[in-house]
Formats: C-alpha cells, sequence, structure tokens
C-alpha cells in the first residue's frame, strides 16, 4: 500500500511514528515547506476535465462549423405555472437521441432555474459494471441539503412560443428570457440587455450512459481510473455534465471557493498572469497549499457573481461532485465578455440564474435559497486561542492564567487532537487530562470556553470504544465498493467515517455529545470539524475512494462535497441539542464546506503558513466567503506552518482583529507563541489589536445580524459598496469591515512604515486613531509603523463600541456604550445597533435591541427599530443597567458646539451632559466628547450639542 500523507502530517514522520506518543511528536522539524502538487490531479489528470476541455478546444478550432448535438424535441415542449418542460434531445449518432429532461423554472426573484437529467437513468435503466451495488439514477439529491427552500415559482411567467423558439417575461422585474431550441441555448435579459447566456458556445455536455463496448474504446478514462495508484473503478461510466455561461459585457467574476487566489477570478486558458488550469471545486486536504493559485482546497461553494457597472447577476451550479471551471474573456470591439466553463463528473445539471440587479440583491435572493449565518453567540467573535497542542490540562491552566497576567482578552481557548485517548474521539487521555471537568468548570468560572476537536474518523482498534463498536454494529459508516465499513488511515491509524447522510447516523452522533457521553464536557464546550473533506491519509488524493457508498446507495463521487456540510450539522444539532433544559447557540468550526454550511459553521482556511504572502492571501480568500454567502470565516493567525518572526506575528494580530473569525493556530512541530511570548514591544501592540477587537464587538456583532437576515459579508469588498468604481472593483487587499464604515487595510509587507490605501469616493474619511482627515477619490497614504493598523473612519456613518477592557466578551455583557459619530461634510451621518442576550435563542422571539442612529443638525436620534417593540420588553428590561457612557462625534461643522454642553432628552425628560470638544488641528477633524450623557441604550433618546 502506498501511503499518501495529508496536510499537517508532521513533516518527515513514517505512519509508524505518527501513531507513537505525543511527545515523539513535539521534536521540531525544519521542514521545506511546498505543496505537493502530484499528490492532486491536474485537469488533464481528470477524466471528465480532460474530456471536457477538449471539447471546448474542438468548438474553438471548428469554429462556425461546429455542430453542437443538443437540440429541444419541440413535440415535448410543455408550458405553464412558470414551467418549461421538454426532452432535450442529444443526437449520439445518426438516428440516436439520448432524451434528456428539461425543466426551467422562472422564479419570482426574477432568476431561473434550470435542470436536465437522463430520462434512462431517472428510470433505473441502465446495468452498473463490477457488481456496483451504487444506484443507477444520476444524483438527484444535493438540493435536499443546500437549499432551506424551494425558490418561488412565478406561475404568471407569461410564454409565447415562436418558430424555433420560446420567449418568457416573468417577475416583477419584468426579466425576458429567449429559449432557444436548436442548437439549445437560453438567454437572459433585462430591458433589452442581455446578462447571462447559457450554452452559447454550445460546450452543453451530458454524457450519457452506455455499456462498456468491448474491445478498444476510445474514451479516455471512461471506465476506470488510476491515479497516484489508486483506482476508481467507475461502476457506471462516464457520466459528466459540463456547459458554458456567457456574461456578456461583464469584465469581473468572483466567487466559487475555496481557492488560495484573488477575490477577482482569474482567466484559467493561460495569457500573461493567468491560469492555466481551471479552478477547481474538490473538497481536499492539501498539504501545504500554495498561495496564487486555482488549486482546490478544503471547501466549495459553487457560486459565482459577475459584475459590471451597474449589474451583478450570479450563478449557482448545484453540485456536489468533483467540479472545475475555466474562466476566459473574449474581448470584441469595445465589449469584453466573460466565458465560464463548468464541468461536473456526476449528477444532473441543477443550475440557478439570478438576475441581480446588484450585488445586496444577489445576497438576500441567494441566502433565501442556502440560508444565512445565523447570529454567532458572542463568544466566538471574541479571540480564540489555539495551537496544535495544549498538551496537558495544567498547560491549559497556564495558559488561561498567563494571558490574564499580560491583560490580553481571550474567550475560548481550544484543544487539538492529542487530548484524546489515542485519537479516540469522546475520550480523555488519561494521563495529560486526566480530570477535564475541573479544567472545563475552571474556564467557565473565568467566563471563558473550551472548544475541543472532533473528526469523522473513527479509530477501529481501541480496546473498550464503544463509539466504535456501536457505529460498526449499527452499520453506521461509509461503506466502500463491495458494501463493507471502509477502512480508511487517519490521525487514529485504521477508521471508519460515520456516514451523516443517514439520518440515523445523524441521530447516533448527537447522542455521543450528551454529557453523559462526552464525559467532563458542558455548556462551555463547543466544537471544531476537521479532516471533513474527508481527509484520509492513503486515499486517493489524500480523501476517499469515489467508487465507496454512502446511505441511499449514493456513490462517494456524487456527494463528495457534501460530506464535510454533512458532519458538521450533525455536530451543530448535537450541541443544540444536548442541554434541552438550556439550548444555547452551538459554535462549531468546519474545514470542509459546502453551499449551505454557513448555517451551521464557522470556517477557517486551514493550514496556511507563517509567511508574508500568506498573510495576504488571507483577505481575497475571507472577501471570496462573504461572496459567496459564508462570511463566518478566518485564517489562522500567525500561520500554521512554520514560525512567524515577531513583526509578522504582529502585523498577522492587527489585521486577525478584523477577521470575521479571529482565532491563533499553530502546528504541533511550530514553537509556542502565545501573544505574552513576544516580547515587548510586540506583547503591548498585539493586546492593542486584540483590545481593539473587543472594543468593537458590539459593531461586529450588528453586522452579524445584517449577515443573517440578508446575507450581507462581514468584510465588505470595495465593490460591493462602490458599485461603480472601476477601481474598486479588483481591490481585495483592503476592506470595509461590516456596517460600521470602516475601512481596514491590513499591512501585509514586512517594515512596511506607510501604506497605500484606496478612497473610494469624494466623502470626508477620517484616521481611526487621531482622525486626521483624508479626502478625496484615489490612493491616499497613511503612516503604518508598527505599532499602526491603517483604518479609516467614513464619514457618514455611526458605530457602537464598549470601550472598557474586559478578559472576555462575556464580562463585557452589562458595560456601558461607546457611540462614534463620523460626520459626513454635511455634518450628517447614521448607523446602527443590534444587541441580545449573546447566548440563547430568545432573539428569535423578539428578545432583542434594534435601534437606529440618526445624526443631523447637530442632534444625535436614537429610535427603537424592532420590528415587535411590545414583544422585546422582558429583554428590555434585563438591560436597563446598560448605559451609553460617551459618545465622541468626529468632523463638527465650526460653531457646531457653542456652550460646551449638550441637552439629554429621554421621553419627557432632559438634562444636561458636559461636552469636551477640541477644535480643528493641522489636518486632524475637530472632535467633541459628549460625557457620560446618562441615557441607557434600551431607551429612545436625543442629545443635541448647545
Ligand atoms: C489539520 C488542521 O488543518 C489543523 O488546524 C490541525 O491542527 C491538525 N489537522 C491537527 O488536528
Amino acid at each position: 500500500m502506498r501511503l499518501q500523507f495529508g496536510s499537517d502530517r508532521p513533516s518527515g514522520q513514517s505512519l509508524a511514528k505518527l501513531l507513537t506518543s505525543t511527545l515523539l511528536l513535539l521534536t521540531t522539524f525544519d521542514s521545506v515547506v511546498a505543496v505537493k502538487r502530484e499528490n492532486f490531479k491536474t485537469c488533464a489528470q481528470s477524466g471528465f476535465c480532460k474530456r471536457n476541455r477538449a471539447l471546448a478546444d474542438e468548438a474553438v478550432a471548428a469554429g462556425a462549423s461546429w455542430d453542437p448535438s443538443y437540440e429541444i424535441d419541440t413535440k415535448s415542449i410543455r408550458l405553464g405555472e412558470g414551467l418549461f418542460r421538454a426532452n432535450l434531445e442529444k443526437t449520439v449518432e445518426e438516428g440516436v437521441k439520448v432524451e434528456l429532461p428539461i425543466v426551467i423554472s422562472f422564479l419570482q426573484n426574477g432568476g431561473a432555474r434550470v435542470q436536465v437529467d437522463e430520462k434512462r437513468r431517472q428510470e433505473g435503466k441502465i446495468e452498473l459494471r463490477n457488481d456496483s451495488k451504487a444506484r443507477k439514477e444520476r444524483y438527484n439529491e444535493a438540493a435536499k441539503w443546500a437549499l432551506v427552500a424551494d425558490p418561488e415559482i412565478d406561475e404568471q411567467a407569461d410564454f409565447n412560443e415562436k418558430e424555433g423558439k420560446v420567449e418568457v417575461k416573468w417577475s416583477v422585474w419584468q426579466n425576458d428570457a429567449v429559449i432557444e431550441f436548436k442548437p439549445f441555448g437560453v438567454k437572459f435579459s433585462r430591458g433589452g440587455e442581455t446578462h447571462v447566456i447559457l450554452n452559447e458556445r454550445h460546450l452543453l455536455n451530458v454524457e450519457h450512459w452506455r455499456p462498456k463496448p468491448d474491445g478498444d474504446d476510445k474514451c479516455d478514462s471512461c471506465w476506470e481510473e488510476t491515479f497516484g495508484g489508486n483506482t476508481d473503478s467507475k461502476p457506471r461510466g462516464p457520466e459528466s455534465i459540463g456547459m458554458d455561461i456567457t456574461f456578456p459585457g461583464y469584465t469581473h467574476v468572483y466567487g466559487i471557493p475555496e481557492h488560495a487566489s484573488s477575490m477577482k477570478l482569474k482567466e484559467t486558458r493561460g495569457g500573461d498572469g493567468q491560469y492555466t488550469e481551471p479552478y477547481r471545486l474538490y473538497n481536499s486536504d492539501v498539504f501545504e497549499y500554495e498561495t496564487d493559485s486555482p488549486m482546490t482546497l478544503y471547501g466549495s461553494i459553487p457560486f459565482m457573481q459577475a459584475h459590471k457597472k451597474g449589474f451583478t447577476v450570479g450563478v449557482f451550479w448545484l453540485n456536489a461532485a468533483e467540479t472545475w471551471v475555466d474562466v476566459t474573456t473574449r474581448k470584441d470591439k469595445k465589449v469584453t465578455d466573460t466565458q465560464t466553463h463548468w464541468m461536473s463528473e456526476s449528477g444532473i445539471l441543477d443550475l440557478f440564474v439570478f438576475m441581480g440587479p446588484n450585488s445586496q440583491w444577489l445576497y438576500k435572493y441567494y441566502t433565501e435559497l442556502v440560508g444565512t449565518t445565523p447570529i454567532p453567540p458572542m463568544f466566538a467573535l471574541g479571540y480564540h486561542q489555539c495551537r496544535w497542542n495544549y498538551v496537558s490540562q495544567d498547560d491549559v491552566k497556564q495558559v488561561d492564567a498567563m494571558m490574564d497576567k499580560f491583560d490580553i482578552p481571550y474567550d475560548v481557548i481550544w484543544l487539538d487532537i492529542e487530548y484524546t485517548d489515542g485519537k479516540a474521539y469522546f475520550t480523555w487521555d488519561p494521563q495529560t487530562f486526566s480530570d477535564p471537568a475541573s479544567m472545563v468548570s475552571n474556564l467557565d468560572y473565568h467566563k471563558r470556553k473550551l472548544v475541543a476537536i472532533i473528526d469523522p474518523h473513527i479509530k477501529r482498534e481501541q480496546k473498550d470504544y464503544t463509539v466504535v463498536k456501536e457505529l460498526v454494529d449499527k452499520s453506521l459508516a461509509v461503506k466502500n465498493k463491495d458494501g463493507k465499513d471502509y477502512d480508511g488511515w487517519c490521525w487514529p491509524g485504521s477508521s471508519h467515517w460515520v456516514d451523516c447522510f443517514n439520518v440515523k447516523a445523524q441521530d447516533w452522533w448527537k447522542a455521543q455529545f450528551k454529557f453523559d457521553k462526552f464525559k467532563g464536557t458542558a455548556d462551555n464546550v463547543h466544537i471544531w470539524n476537521d479532516m471533513n473533506e474527508p481527509s484520509v491519509f492513503n486515499g486517493p488524493e489524500t480523501t476517499m475512494p469515489k467508487d465507496n457508498i454512502h446511505h441511499g446507495d449514493w456513490e462517494h463521487r456524487d456527494v463528495h462535497n457534501l460530506y464535510g456540510m454533512t458532519f458538521h450539522e450533525a455536530t451543530y444539532a448535537a450541541i443544540k441539542e444536548r442541554n434541552p433544559k438550556k439550548p444555547t447557540r452551538p459554535f462549531v468550526l468546519t474545514r470542509a464546506f459546502f453551499a449551505g454550511s454557513q448555517r451551521t459553521a464557522a470556517m477557517w482556511t486551514g493550514d496556511n503558513e507563517a509567511k508574508w504572502e500568506h498573510l495576504a492571501q488571507a483577505v481575497p480568500m475571507l472577501l471570496s466567503q462573504g461572496i459567496a454567502g459564508m462570511p463566518f470565516a478566518g485564517a489562522d493567525v500567525g500561520g500554521f506552518f512554520g514560525n512567524p518572526s515577531k513583526e509578522l506575528l504582529t502585523r498577522w494580530y492587527q489585521a486577525g482583529a478584523f477577521y470575521p473569525f479571529f482565532r491563533a493556530h499553530a502546528h504541533i512541530d511550530a514553537k509556542r507563541r502565545e501573544p505574552y511570548l513576544v516580547g515587548e514591544p510586540y506583547v503591548s501592540i498585539i493586546r492593542e489589536a486584540i483590545k481593539l477587537r473587543y472594543s468593537l464587538l458590539p459593531a461586529l456583532y450588528t453586522s452579524f445580524h445584517r449577515a443573517s437576515w440578508e446575507g450581507m459579508p462581514i468584510l465588505r469588498p470595495m465593490f460591493l459598496m462602490f458599485p461603480d468604481d472601476e477601481e474598486a472593483l479588483t481591490i481585495d487587499d483592503q476592506f470595509f469591515f461590516g456596517d460600521t464604515g470602516i475601512i481596514v487595510k491590513p499591512v501585509v509587507e514586512e517594515g512596511a512604515t506607510t501604506t497605500k490605501i484606496w478612497i473610494p469616493d469624494d466623502g470626508i474619511y477620517y484616521d481611526y486613531f487621531d482622525y486626521t482627515i483624508q479626502i478625496g477619490q484615489g490612493w491616499g497614504t497613511i503612516n503604518s509603523p508598527i505599532e499602526q493598523i491603517p483604518i479609516l473612519m467614513r464619514g457618514g456613518h455611526i458605530f457602537p463600541r464598549k470601550d472598557r477592557p474586559r478578559r472576555s466578551a462575556e464580562l463585557m455583557k452589562d458595560d456601558p456604550y461607546t457611540i462614534v459619530i463620523a460626520l459626513s461634510r454635511v455634518g450628517a451621518a447614521a448607523g446602527v445597533l443590534y444587541v441580545d442576550d449573546g447566548e440563547t435563542f430568545d432573539y428569535q422571539n423578539g428578545q432583542f435591541l434594534h435601534k437606529s442612529f440618526v445624526y443631523q443638525s447637530n442632534k444625535l436620534t436614537s429610535k427603537i427599530v424592532n420590528n415587535d417593540p411590545a414583544k422585546a420588553k422582558p429583554y428590555l428590561k434585563s438591560i436597563s443597567h446598560v448605559f451609553v457612557e460617551r459618545v465622541i462625534i468626529v468632523g463638527l461643522p465650526e460653531g457646531a458646539v457653542k456652550e460646551k454642553k449638550a441637552k439629554v432628552t429621554v421621553g419627557s425628560k432632559s438634562w444636561e451632559a458636559e461636552i469636551e470638544f477640541y477644535e480643528e488641528h493641522v489636518g486632524r477633524a475637530s472632535f467633541a466628547i459628549v460625557k457620560n450623557p446618562k441615557v441607557p441604550i434600551g431607551e429612545e433618546f436625543e442629545i443635541e450639542l448647545l
């Protein structure tokens, strides 16, 4: 057996060593870090990708003489109730046609869904080779996992059948579609302008079922595929689907994470600075991944946005099999079109088209389908302290104490795999973690949490390990192609994998987390799901064989990209249900993900490196996550592999303080680097960065609330806020932080003391720390010595803060607010605050406060904007002791402060508060601080400057 090591194995070790004691693993290695490309397929090594790409090449070579073989059988067309139904026919050879039922649903949101299946397989009239136990149909359940609701069909859609085509008009947006019969294609337009074209280049390709011919067959890798010593038996033969999607007039496409690449997707068929490989989506444990690459990574979200000045559209290719996407552009006269070519190994074609009109609408429509990120528990937005590994309960205690000693706030300490008894999950190492319950309660006493890792591989050879015994006895593990429990290698050595496609396996999984089963855990223990691509050290491309079988007899091939999500969803449900008396919001971190993962987990970008280019790579990756509807995302602060210099570590904390998920992590071979170990001045600088994060928690939480109802990202790309600013469309190294109007530009260059920042409009911007004014659209320069993070506040915004430093987020619960007002040129600003108890689900019953803040004519007015304020009464009462302690107003017009006093009004009562005022001074804006206005945050109020 040839062993292939996955991402993060201690380098240079044999598997035998790997299985020996933790102490051995602590030896430090000087590894040469480089991705092992040869472990992962290129498109040319992936049979179906190669075949589909070859088809695209043939089409180009043939030009006008290209003879596409797909057409609508006009006799089969049925129109009405918002649906176009017909048979799409594929001509295989003269007189031989394959029937492909097609349904196009026209949706109320102005978009459409296109589904294509294969009739013969729908009817199960095929034969499988090699005595396979797999299902005969094409996989048609990706929607069941990814979607939260069926899309609403516009039953009033108006169909007009004409010679060779059907014209459709539908939705309140009055969109138009033309479905052409021969060759088949669909154009989606609005107001006479076409935005999306399906099959314009005629690359539609549904590899239909056929028996394996005797003798030589020209079909490359169709019947068997060998890679890296593993052979895929392919019992159904070739079955890929592919199609081209063109965005006419669009120059920018974004999304389809996860790749260590720029936010704007590059071209993939060569050219200066472009890629030669398509973007690949095949959840994989890529060892030491490289930056600026279209190689696949741990998760996949096949959602893409295309943007041009004035319009944004999107497509969602709902397929969970291995998928590749080519991106090219076509420049014709003055217009540039972006062309994409989507290829999946199996399954049905299920495509959603979103017709914008802008990015904000796209988030709304897309997340209506796949769900949003729920509001996380407040602690999860604090700082997380992790490494592989905190080696004992004493170690945990010590780190906890040192963080306090050095006055560094944190909320969560993490335990990686070494806490277990021999990597058997739900157990504790009896030597090093002999009393987990008191460790956990000690953390609770400090209002802190523990996150423990639980992976999907279940150790086989462990004496008295009931978990594996039950998994096997109940037959809840993934099966191999012969129907036996699949046996592969991961951390514990020989393992089985829980199959959460099975409801019974989900229920069983949930039971493992009950406090009486996972002993030593309590309400403050949350879970990290790692290696759930799934990572299998001795499997093909470090994952499972594609001919493995899951519940429902689906092949692993069909569901690969969904596996990780089914697993973390079951974990989320387990944590939610483990204490029915006090259900609190779970926190689950996942490495693998698919569209829909955002509903139950946060993600991180896996095993990055302690290098400047990895620090730089993190922001575009996190922006792409937000673009694809999964904004609760972070990158290992400090870099996982290797040892960062003090400067790099410090800069990473400064950037990480703005990641939606903020966790430091390090490989087992890396030196200890808890922030208190770096020495001065770095400790102080890191402390300040973390404290800055904590002070902004109210604003961050408010942004998560927005993400939870309309899918808006937390880190907002410049193009989202300024969609018509050409320069902004490619900027992916700075971002707006939620709703605050704050632009952050992390420093990612060694030795930098100044940083260039793009100012997207003619508004007024203030330095976050000293209120220096920056005006005018264009590139500005900001001083950024090591102790400074380049952050600007855009005039016109108001955001809430809590400025009293505490040891954890929970301890800040009753702290008073600071309201920061950055005035626009005309002296106005607006903003919001959302707050609830930060831990339970009571907010779903209206127990929250949602407030607006408007500042104009020297007066701040704050109103409650809860949709049902009466319902919120119990919550509002519970926060009646929480006050506003100061209001900071930056950029006051001359004469705004005359008496250095403010009139505060709550209901019919008024009183005065003192003002400290600072006049404009050498480039620094004027500002005023209203001191202790004594208004409870839960009341409506006015504060007028006198
Ligand atoms: C792989 C994860 O990416 C890494 O963060 C973790 O430390 C190791 N597995 C060990 O569990």
